[in-house]
């Protein structure tokens, strides 16, 4: 059985989870729930980010200690995730000894292999980021672009990491694997970085405590970023005690983030790899931002939508509908109530709400529940031919969104067939029994088509509709139109209330 190995960031733990979070765990969910239906052996982790300065910071600002602040925080993080009806393998937190232990020992060998000095740095540093900033990376007045504080100049003795020795390896990396990091622009981003000239970077802080210590000096810590992306290697090690997964699922087939930490995973990441000599990722899915007012929704900018509320009122699958659906994956999008509710009443209540509950009632009305056996109707055949096929080739890519797209053009084909056949007319007329048959078991395998194929974005939903059609094959091999055996069906409450 082929494997699937796809992670999430680790989110900072500096204050409490946001819909910009929820949403690439959404996301990360969705290509989990796509590959499980492949019959591929999945492993989906996310977690938190525990050390460094973001959490040290927010942790003194507040009077207490990191520990306490990320034990508090992480908890949230933690809940967030069944709440969006994602489903996880493993929940990683970089304070577990597992974790660190490893970070400590893959350190160690890039270090016995040649490519960590000690020096001292110079710079400026942006202690939201934790990111030492470049020159031409600095806004006016010394701000950091992203955060606009003023960055602090920055002296301390550190040791080095020689990013510089893999300027040729990452070139060539880049040249042989153009589809390792998309989408394209991201790569090209990438790959200008690279060929501006890569310098080596601080491995290690004298300065701060809160950290993974450095075996080898132990008044130093590990610089949070090398602590953090280790989290991907580390976690297969101790997720199941008693089991070493990372022979079934190293290199990760996935690693999706957002466009702030691209250079972090575009460059440090199989840098740091190539100088463990373990293998790289196969591919890096680079997602937009989900904006409100233009800005990128962050903690430290303050202008969140909380997800908790969101959910409360709507539901977990309306709102992973609604994120990826609405904002292109892989674009910048803007998100706000009206477009949410816009979506929600016209997509989920009317598209798909009303197709499966006029289909499900009318079976039950015309055909006391029972599915009548009967071909498919030649008319609607070519409408869903080769889409599973489609759908499994554009999630392949994690184009989520043209999947989503691809997939509701059925939901409203499906719909339109409804007017078209107009069931309620055909069972007027005895001697269109046989017409009204070919309808009502079409309509009811194109129900479980669309609901098999949406299960990865409305998990919750699909179930309950396959459930009510009693058909429980989630496989993709199943996805095809005249396929299933469905036989009886019960009616269903309103899958999205338009009181919600
Ligand atoms: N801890 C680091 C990541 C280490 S990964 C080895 C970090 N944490 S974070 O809490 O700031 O999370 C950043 C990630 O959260 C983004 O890359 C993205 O996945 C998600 N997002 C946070 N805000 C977001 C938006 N406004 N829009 C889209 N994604 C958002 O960076």
């Amino acid at each position: 059985m082929s494997s699937f190995y796809v992670t999430t960031p680790i989110y900072y733990v500096n204050a409490a989870p946001h819909l910009g979070h929820a949403y690439t765990t959404i996301a990360v969910d969705a290509l989990a729930r796509h590959h499980r239906q492949r019959g591929e052996d999945v492993f989906f982790l996310t977690g938190t980010d525990e050390h460094g300065e973001p959490v040290a910071d927010a942790a003194h600002a507040l009077g207490v200690e990191p520990q306490e602040l990320a034990d508090r925080n992480a908890e949230r993080f933690k809940a967030l995730v069944p709440l969006l009806g994602a489903a996880n393998d493993f929940f990683i937190r970089t304070t577990d000894s597992e974790h660190m232990a490893k970070v400590q020992e893959v350190l160690t060998r890039v270090r016995e292999n040649g490519y960590v000095y000690e020096g001292t740095y110079e710079g400026w540093y942006c202690p939201r980021c934790a990111d030492f900033k470049a020159e031409n990376e600095i806004d006016e007045g010394n701000r950091c672009p992203i955060h606009h504080i003023e960055l602090t100049r920055e002296q301390e003795d550190s040791y080095f990491f020689k990013l510089s020795s893999f300027q040729e390896p990452l070139e060539r990396l880049y040249a042989e694997q153009e589809t390792w990091i998309t989408p394209r622009t991201r790569y090209n981003e990438a790959l200008s970085f690279i060929r501006s000239g890569l310098r080596d970077v601080p491995l290690t802080r004298h300065k701060l405590t809160w950290g993974v210590p450095v075996p080898w000096n132990e008044e130093h810590v590990f610089y949070v970023w090398f602590d953090a992306l280790l989290n991907y290697y580390s976690a297969l090690s101790y997720a199941r005690p008693g089991e070493d997964l990372t022979g079934e699922f190293w290199p990760a087939s996935y690693h999706v983030i957002a466009k702030d930490i691209l250079r972090f995973h575009a460059i440090y990441w199989p840098a740091l790899l190539m100088a463990a000599e373990l293998e790289l990722p196969e591919r890096i899915f680079v997602h937009g931002y989900l904006l409100m007012d233009g800005e990128k929704m962050s903690k430290s900018l303050g202008n969140v939508l909380d997800p908790f509320a969101v959910i409360e009122r709507f539901g977990a699958d309306a709102l992973r509908f609604y994120l990826l659906r609405d904002v292109p994956f892989g674009q910048d999008g803007s998100v706000s109530t009206a477009s949410f509710e816009q979506r929600y009443e016209s997509e989920l209540a009317n598209d798909l709400g009303n197709l499966a509950s006029r289909t499900l009632a009318m079976i039950v009305r015309y055909r006391d529940g029972v599915v009548p056996a009967s071909e498919m109707d030649p008319v609607l055949i070519p409408d869903f031919d080769g889409l599973t096929a489609r759908v499994e080739e554009l999630i392949g890519r994690a184009e989520l969104t043209l999947a989503l797209e691809e997939i509701w053009q059925r939901v409203r084909r499906l719909n339109r067939y409804v007017e078209e056949q107009a069931p309620w007319q055909l069972a007027k007329v005895q001697s269109r029994a046989s017409d009204l048959d070919r309808a009502l078991r079409t309509l009811a395998e194109g129900l479980r088509v669309v609901a098999v194929l949406l299960w990865p974005y409305l998990p919750a939903s699909s179930e309950r509709l396959l459930d009510a059609l009693g058909a429980n094959d989630l496989s993709l091999a199943g996805a095809t139109l005249g396929a299933g055996k469905i036989e009886r069906v019960r009616k269903i409450e309103s899958l999205f209330p338009k009181s919600a």
